[in-house]
């Protein structure tokens, strides 16, 4: 049976997207702030039976967890027979362990959070570095799509004579695989985080940009020091213009604004909605959407 998309606040166009490839239905719920700063939300409709997907990217997500919460229970109680959350950028994955003691392994949380209210899951390329997949930490059926695809295709068909650069060695397969789509060479440098807001990063290897368009790759730019600090490596060896293409633009502390003053020209996938978003991951979406919706009920 066909899922019911229900589009939570930011989410809009995606969520519309995504029912008009299955061809169904899309539902906004009601959210609000009550005066005291608690949230007020209301469906209206019923879902009879149905599947209901809820589409929430989970950029800036504290305040997106109540009401996804409330959302998920609300669709139960007028009757969806699943719930499932479709966060095209899933969020807390890069707390991934204890780097000092006492820390909080946020990821773990949130997906006991998120198994909690929902039947299954959907994202897209969420930051897999030390877990292996989602099922090691999330008890529903979690799916990760990966849009390495559509990366290398939109490089292969814009970007004239593309050498692709992962910004830290986390990003190797990542960047691998898009090359591979691009049909273009590639290389990741070194990277050294020293905090949230301060990074490192070498050349491992001289590579000759000159006739070359440089394109960093990678799978997250939030505050965009990791790319702003790879772009002040390579700009100057190519005379052209480099390109960032990230799958998930956070672009925290107006980081769009310094990678464009550096010289870059920005490239995301619409998993979070930004004047960037040139690749477009809603068919890949919906597809899997289908598959799952179809096995669960
Ligand atoms: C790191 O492991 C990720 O792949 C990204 O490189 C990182 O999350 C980017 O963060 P920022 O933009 O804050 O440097």
């Amino acid at each position: 049976m066909k899922p019911i998309i229900l589009a939570m606040p930011g989410s809009a166009r995606m969520a519309s997207a995504i029912a008009l490839y299955l061809q169904t239905d899309v539902a906004m719920p009601t959210v609000r702030a009550f005066p005291d700063g608690e949230t007020y939300l209301r469906i209206d409709r019923a879902f009879e039976g149905r599947p209901v997907a809820i589409v929430d990217t989970l950029s800036r997500p504290d305040a997106k967890f109540l009401p996804l919460v409330f959302a998920a229970d609300a669709a139960r109680d007028l009757g969806a027979s699943k719930v499932g959350l479709v966060a095209p950028y899933l969020a807390y994955m890069r707390q991934d362990r204890r780097f000092e003691p006492g820390e909080a392994i946020t990821s773990r949380s949130v997906a006991r959070l998120i198994s909690g209210s929902f039947d299954w899951l959907v994202t897209v390329d969420p930051h897999l570095h030390r877990y292996k997949s989602l099922s090691e930490i999330y008890t529903i059926p979690a799916q990760a799509l990966h849009a390495t695809d559509l990366m290398g295709a939109w490089i292969r068909a814009n970007v004239e004579n593309p050498f692709l650069i992962g910004p830290d060695e986390e990003s190797l397969q990542g960047v691998r695989d898009v090359a591979r789509i691009a049909d273009a060479p590639f290389t990741v440098l070194q990277k050294t985080r020293l905090g949230d807001r301060d990074v490192e990063t070498r050349l491992r290897d001289p590579v000759d940009l000159t006739e070359r368009t440089p394109v960093l790759v990678d799978d997250i730019i939030s505050s965009g020091e990791t790319m702003l600090e790879a772009l002040r490596l390579v700009k100057s060896s190519s005379p052209n213009q480099p390109v960032c293409v990230a799958v998930h633009g956070i672009f925290a502390d107006q980081s769009d604004v310094r990678l464009q003053a550096e010289g870059a020209y920005l490239v995301t996938s619409n998993t979070i909605a930004h004047p960037s978003n040139a690749i477009d991951a809603s068919d890949l979406l919906a597809a899997a959407i289908a598959q799952i919706a179809d096995a669960k009920t």
